[in-house]
């Protein structure tokens, strides 16, 4: 009898091992680009047909391989860059593993030419579904070229999981733009189906940020500072530039770019006392060492990395952009009128959580709210936990007050523009201004939807918007739910937009910036909610730019008017996002404290 266990073929070993590596086009953009790199090219072209699903094709002006180096490269295991095991904690190229080529090829038809500038001919490799099928000598320019044709014809089950070309090909800007971000001094082009995306010449760091965030100089400050054998520079946004979504906060360790717990969370309590919910900082930074501190082979596609210091990075990041963020602010610079909340300079005046680090020296976790210690890989839910709608469902509707509760309440006054002092017989009562007027104007918009009324407003001078690449691309695939919301949005030619209507309630509060966020936000919420979920997060968004901001003086008149209008709100009194709008201290517990 034959021995039920045998050995895989290797062919199928790749395949396998492609599952990890090769996950939609994007992956193999980011692996034939980082081998580019690596090859120490000054010139990379990527060029798309279906964004990436049809063909991807990566051209190199680098160092090129010999006749034998092609043959081995699409080995397993095969690779130039380390020799042993201490290598992996030194490395500095992108690669280490051996196993991109062999894996794309396993999943593709395959194309290969490459050529040194010690010889005169270049080898060209043909492989279908990681078999070998022809090698020859030709003529091209030194460097390499890789062609990946059908991706997934012969793993049929994975090509379904593959989205839109409009996602895909977002994906694959995404990722080009992040190495671009990195390697400044590399000239990238991207084309799609025959038409450039762009093209990002040699720069300074500066002006490549500048070009692939599409940005101005002035909403940056640069930033360098070092501590222990860790270096970090790059660009950090001012608070007041703040965006709609932390896709905007691009972090590199050791110029590979990483989504990292313990990085973007040393960024969001930096900026903590300066940004307001729901927005994030446009920031760059690059974290290097020299040392053994970081391990690079943690995750199958590498996005994650692991330091052995991770209390220490987390606080020297923190630090070094609370710095600059506090020298600014000292002199002079207007950080953000509208969100800063006082304290020492450069330092966060509320309590934040304390980190500990866990037993087996991972992320650090907050001992704070729960959910912000929890992990889970996305971005999102590195912000706090508020962060996340937490739309009250419909059948929550008994009354949390008797009715005209707020409107009967005694008016005390205002406290840092922020919140409303009111008291009844029994309490002190707090409001929070912002979050009781996002309630307000979320339950408003959730009562026109109902009704299919979502007022919208025609703008008298349209707004022209100058988008990124990747922003064109959601605006196209979000048209129908902007739309829904009461947005006209048009394009104009290239990455020119132009908006004609707002939401009627959005309309005194509009600016390019508000629509970014809006844009981002309901690119994320499409991603993780489902179905009713959406729209009330859609509108949970609007309701939130709509609000007046955290900071404003108010009247005695718009306070009555708020009061009076919180009383038509069935719910509990939480904005949208699931924040209190209403503190109450009993004034038996005030009489207890005074010993009364
Ligand atoms: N564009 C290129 N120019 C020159 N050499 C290349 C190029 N692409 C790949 N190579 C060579 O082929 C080898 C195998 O590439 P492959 O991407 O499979 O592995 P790697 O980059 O070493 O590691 P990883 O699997 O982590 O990416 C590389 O080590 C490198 O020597
Ligand atoms: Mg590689």
């Amino acid at each position: 009898m034959s021995s039920r266990i045998k050995i895989l073929p290797s062919h199928l070993i790749n395949q396998i091992a492609a599952g990890e590596v090769v996950e939609r086009p994007s992956s193999i953009v980011k692996e034939l680009v980082e081998n580019s790199i690596d090859a120490r090219a000054t010139q990379i072209d990527v060029e798309l047909l279906e964004a990436g699903k049809k063909k991807i094709v990566i051209r190199d002006n680098g160092c090129g391989m010999t006749k034998e180096e092609v043959e081995l490269c699409i080995e397993r295991y095969a690779t130039s860059k380390i020799n042993i095991l201490e290598d992996l904690f030194k490395v500095k190229t992108l690669g280490f593993r051996g196993e991109a080529l062999p894996s794309i090829a396993s999943v593709s038809y395959f194309t290969l030419i490459s050529k040194t500038k010690d010889t005169v001919e270049a080898t060209k490799l043909f492989l279908e579904g990681g078999k070998k099928q022809a090698s020859k000598i030709v003529g091209a320019p030194i460097g390499t070229e890789i062609q990946v044709e059908d991706l997934f014809f012969n793993t049929p089950a994975r090509l379904k999981f593959l989205k839109s070309n409009a996602t895909e090909l977002s994906h694959c800007i995404e990722i080009v733009e992040q190495l671009a971000l990195a390697h400044p001094m590399i000239s990238f082009k991207l084309v799609h189906q025959e038409k450039d995306v762009f093209f990002l010449p040699r720069a300074t760091l500066l002006e490549r940020i500048l070009a692939v965030l599409k940005e101005k100089p002035e909403v940056f400050v640069p930033i360098e500072n070092n501590a222990s054998q860790f270096h970090l520079s790059g660009y950090v946004g001012l608070p007041r530039f703040m965006g709609g979504t932390s896709r905007q906060c691009y972090t590199f360790v050791n110029r590979r770019p990483v989504r990292d717990r313990t990085l973007l969370h040393a960024i969001s309590a930096a900026y903590q006392s300066f940004v307001p919910q729901g927005h994030y900082p446009k920031v760059v930074l690059f974290l290097e060492t020299e040392g053994e501190d970081v391990d690079v082979n943690v995750h199958p596609a590498k996005r994650e990395v692991r330091f052995k210091e991770t209390h220490f990075v987390h606080s020297f990041v923190e630090k070094s952009i609370r710095q600059v963020l506090g020298q600014l602010r000292s002199a002079g610079d207007k950080l953000n009128s509208h969100v800063w909340l006082g304290g020492a300079e450069g330092e966060a005046p509320s309590p934040r959580p304390q980190f500990t680090r866990t037993d087996d020296g991972e992320s650090p976790s907050a001992t704070g709210p729960k959910d912000e210690a929890e992990g889970t890989d996305s971005y999102f839910s590195l912000y706090p936990p508020d962060h996340r709608i937490q739309v009250l469902r419909e059948g929550a509707t008994e009354a949390f007050t008797q009715t005209g509760y707020y409107r009967n309440l005694h008016y005390i006054g205002q406290i840092k523009s922020s919140y409303l002092l009111c008291e009844d017989k029994d309490e002190l009562i707090f409001i929070d201004q912002h979050a009781a007027h996002e309630r307000v104007a979320f339950e408003k918009l959730r009562k026109q939807y109902r009704d299919s009324v979502l007022q919208q407003q025609y703008l008298l001078v349209p707004i022209s918007l100058e988008v990124t690449q990747e922003e064109a691309v959601l605006l196209t695939e979000l048209s129908q739910e902007l739309s829904q919301l009461g947005f006209e949005i048009e394009p104009f030619g290239g990455t020119t937009f132009l908006i004609k209507a707002v939401p009627s309630l959005l309309h005194d509060h509009i600016s390019i910036e508000v629509i970014r966020s809006v844009i981002h936000e309901l690119k994320e919420v499409s991603k993780t909610l489902v179905g009713d979920e959406i729209i009330n997060h859609h509108l949970a968004t609007l309701a939130c730019h709509s609000a007046r901001t955290a900071k404003e003086k108010l009247s005695r008149e718009e306070v009555s008017a708020l009061l009076s209008e919180l009383d038509q709100i069935k719910v509990a009194p939480h904005c949208p996002h699931g924040r209190p709008f209403d503190f109450r201290v009993p004034i038996v517990d005030i009489e207890k404290y005074f010993r009364r």
